[in-house]
């Protein structure tokens, strides 16, 4: 670890202390207060996760840092403070905003994320890309669920920061969050190397679960086993939890998380419109695509039935296409062995089933 590291990192904790201090004790706290108790954080909650505010002004942080003996310029570069637009100078890079400290998995202050309080843009700001900070390799509460990700092995991964505070409330501590990007496979095999399984709890909007489509290839690339727990009404986990209560968020949803395949379907749905012929009709044909491959008959029977009954066409009918359909993948080899997983995984591509166990039953 380099001297400036050393002391970014320094910098990075001090501050987190600071407006945690700034938040709970301070007359400038006190709406950013009632905003978390308005959302439901409690005085337990901000202790946990060290949520702080850095006030509207200018140079809180620069008075700060600058007391201490700190060079501006290096803070500037490890996104703490800001270069003044005209002239010389610094000034704080969060300002007005409720902040939420992102630790590296030692639980050393690595980032800020700074929320606005109502509307505005941006409604988070983060910390830039640092020496200390990398975004495609930093999961949001990984130094505290780690433990509990261990011990289950298994983590439920979220899209943002109140989703992981407020299912940790409700019992559930084995959440991590990507932070708005992407999840890279850098977090998938972070998360690989700690447990087998991942359950994605993204938001129940239509953006929330094209992301889970997209997280879901990754993590099954990085060998991990996937359930997707999906919210209906568009809401996301904190708003549901808040809505319905931790029972029915850990009951209803974390335990009724489906499969993959489950997920795909239900995914599908969404996208056609079944009322229409045209719609059953392409539905029905791209959800062959994903139950023929299957190894399992029985797994492929119990999809073709829920799928007869939905497109209202007859059981015997959809067999018989789906195994033509899966006769030709057969033939073009793209149909895996028993872990549905691997059909379309990458990494397991190049390793096939001698092709007579493969047949359709
Ligand atoms: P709340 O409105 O505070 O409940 O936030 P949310 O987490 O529900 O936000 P949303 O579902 O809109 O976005 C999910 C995640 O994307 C957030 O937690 C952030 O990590 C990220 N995100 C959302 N808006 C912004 C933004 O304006 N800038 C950046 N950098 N990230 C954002
Ligand atoms: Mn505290
Ligand atoms: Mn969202
Ligand atoms: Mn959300
Ligand atoms: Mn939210």
């Amino acid at each position: 670890q380099s001297p400036e590291v050393g002391r970014l990192l320094e910098a990075h904790e001090l501050s987190a202390k600071l407006y945690h201090f700034l938040l709970k004790n301070t007359e400038h706290g006190k709406e950013a207060m009632d905003y978390l108790r308005s959302r439901g954080i409690n005085d337990k909650m901000i202790d946990q996760f060290q949520i702080g505010y850095a006030p509207n002004r200018w140079d809180t942080l620069v008075q700060f840092l600058e007391k201490r003996g700190f060079d501006l310029g290096e803070m500037e570069k490890g996104g703490l403070l800001s270069a003044r637009q005209e002239g010389s100078g610094y000034v704080d890079r969060f300002r007005d905003r409720v902040m939420f400290p992102i630790a590296n998995r030692n639980g050393q202050v690595i980032a800020f994320a700074g929320r606005i309080m109502g509307e505005g843009q941006p409604k988070y700001l983060n910390s830039p890309e640092s020496r200390l900070f990398n975004k495609s390799r930093t999961l949001y509460n990984l130094n505290l669920a780690k433990t509990s990700i261990r011990k289950l092995r298994q983590s439920v991964l979220f899209e943002g920061y109140g989703d992981v505070i407020s299912a940790w409330e409700a019992g559930v501590q084995n959440g991590v969050a990507s932070m708005g990007t992407s999840l890279t496979e850098n977090h998938a095999l972070m998360l690989k190397g700690i447990c087998d399984e991942v359950i994605i709890c993204y938001d129940g909007d239509s953006a929330g679960q094209a992301a889970a489509m997209k997280s879901l290839p990754i993590l099954e690339q990085a060998g991990l086993h996937v359930k997707i727990a999906v919210i209906s009404g568009g809401l996301d986990p904190d708003d549901f939890i808040r809505r319905h209560g931790s029972d029915r968020f850990v009951h209803g949803v974390i335990e009724s998380a489906v499969s993959p395949v489950k997920f795909k379907l239900i995914y599908l749905k969404k996208n056609h419109i079944l009322l229409e012929e045209d719609g059953r009709i392409s539905y029905s044909r791209e959800a062959l695509k994903i139950i023929a491959p299957l190894a399992s008959p029985t797994e492929r029977e119990v999809y073709l039935r829920e799928l007869a009954s939905e497109v209202k066409v007859d059981y015997e009918t959809l067999k018989q296409e789906c195994n033509l359909m899966r006769q030709s993948m057969l033939k073009k080899q793209q149909v895996g062995d028993n872990n549905d997983n691997s059909w379309n995984n990458g990494r397991h591509k190049k390793v096939r089933v001698p092709a007579p166990n493969l047949l359709p039953a």
